[in-house]
C-alpha cells in the first residue's frame, strides 16, 4: 500500500479562507477587527520563525496583530506585566505566549496570568478543565488541527483505536482528551504512550490512527505501524544535512519513506500538521472575538 498524503498546507489555506470570511463579517456587522498579540521571549530561531508565520497569517486574514519581543534575560515579573497589559488591551481578543520560555521564567505562572477569555492557545487550567469536560471554547491549535485533518479527509475517529505517542501539555494530553470525548469528530478509544511505556511497538501496532508527538526523528518505524493505518506526524526535528544551504533539513518523528509504504494515509513534514496549528489559532482568535460580542449582546 502506498499512503495518501494528507496535505495540511492546502487544508490550512482552506481554513484560513473560512477565517478571512468570518473576520470580514465581524468587521462589517460589529465594527470589530479580531486581534491577536504574540509574546516572544528570547531569540530562539525556531520560535522566532513560528511567531513570524503567525503574524503573517493574521495579516493575511485581516486580523490586527502585534508581536511583543522581550530579551532572553526577561524575568517572570516582566512577562507577567506584559501579559497584564495585553489582558487590558481591547484591541486584542487573543494572546499567545510562545513556548518554551527561557528557564528563569515560570511558564505555568505566565499561562495562568492570561485572561482565560483571551487564551487562544487553550493552555490555561480553566480552559484545560473545560476541554476535560467536553465544553472547550479553545482547543489547543495542534490537536484541533489534527482533528480537522482527520475529519476533512474522511477519517472519523469514532470507534477507532487511536494511539497517541507523547504526553506534553501542548499536544499529547489535549489530543487524547479531545478524541476521547463523546462528540462529533471524537468518540475514539485512546491509548497514550510515553517514555515509560513498555513494548510501545506492540501498542502502536494496534492503532487505526497513530499520532506521533515525541520530538525525536524517525522513532516510528514501519514495524510499529499496522497495515492501512492513518499516521499523523507532529514532529518537527532538525537533522544535519550538508547538502542543504542552511545546513539542516526538517524531519518528523515518523520514518516517512518506510511507513508510507504501509499506511493508508500519512501527514508529511513539513506541510502536514505544522500549518494547521497556525490556522486553528486563527479560528480560536475569531471565536474569542465572537464570544466578546455575544457577551455584550446578552
Ligand atoms: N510552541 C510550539 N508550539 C506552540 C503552540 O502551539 N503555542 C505556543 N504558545 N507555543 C508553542
Amino acid at each position: 500500500m502506498t499512503a495518501k498524503i494528507l496535505d495540511g498546507k492546502a487544508l490550512a489555506e482552506e481554513i484560513r479562507g473560512e477565517v478571512a470570511t468570518g473576520v470580514a463579517e465581524m468587521k462589517q456587522n460589529h465594527g470589530v477587527p479580531p486581534g491577536l498579540a504574540a509574546v516572544l521571549v528570547g531569540d530562539d530561531p525556531a520560535s522566532a520563525i513560528y511567531v513570524r508565520n503567525k503574524r503573517r497569517a493574521c495579516d493575511e486574514v485581516g486580523m490586527v496583530s502585534d508581536t511583543i519581543v522581550l530579551p532572553a534575560d526577561t524575568t517572570t515579573e516582566q512577562v507577567l506585566k506584559t501579559v497584564q497589559q495585553l489582558n487590558d488591551d481591547p484591541r486584542f481578543h487573543g494572546i499567545l505566549v510562545q513556548l518554551p520560555l527561557p528557564d528563569q521564567v515560570d511558564e505555568l505562572a505566565i499561562i495562568e496570568s492570561i485572561n482565560p477569555d483571551k487564551d487562544v492557545d487553550g493552555l490555561h487550567p480553566f480552559n484545560v478543565g473545560k476541554l476535560v469536560q467536553g465544553r472547550a471554547d479553545f482547543i489547543p491549535g495542534t490537536p484541533f488541527g489534527i482533528q480537522q485533518i482527520l475529519m476533512r479527509n474522511g477519517h472519523d475517529p469514532a470507534g477507532a483505536n487511536v494511539v497517541v505517542c507523547g504526553r506534553s501539555d501542548i499536544v499529547g494530553k489535549p489530543m487524547a482528551l479531545l478524541l476521547m470525548q463523546r462528540a462529533e469528530g471524537a468518540n475514539a478509544t485512546v491509548t497514550v504512550c510515553h517514555t515509560h511505556t513498555k513494548n510501545m511497538a506492540e501498542i502502536t501496532r494496534q492503532a487505526d490512527i497513530l499520532i506521533a508527538a515525541i520530538g525525536r526523528p524517525n522513532v516510528i518505524t514501519a514495524d510499529m505501524v499496522k497495515e492501512g493505518a492513518v499516521v499523523i506526524d507532529v514532529g518537527i526535528n532538525r537533522v544535519d544535512d550538508a547538502s542543504r544551504r542552511r545546513g539542516y533539513r526538517l524531519v518528523g518523528d515518523v520514518d516517512f519513506a518506510a511507513v508510507s509504504e504501509k499506511a493508508a494515509a500519512i501527514t508529511p513534514v513539513p506541510g502536514g500538521v505544522g500549518p494547521m496549528t497556525i490556522a486553528m489559532l486563527l479560528v480560536n482568535t475569531l471565536t474569542a472575538t465572537r464570544l466578546t460580542i455575544h457577551e455584550k449582546d446578552s
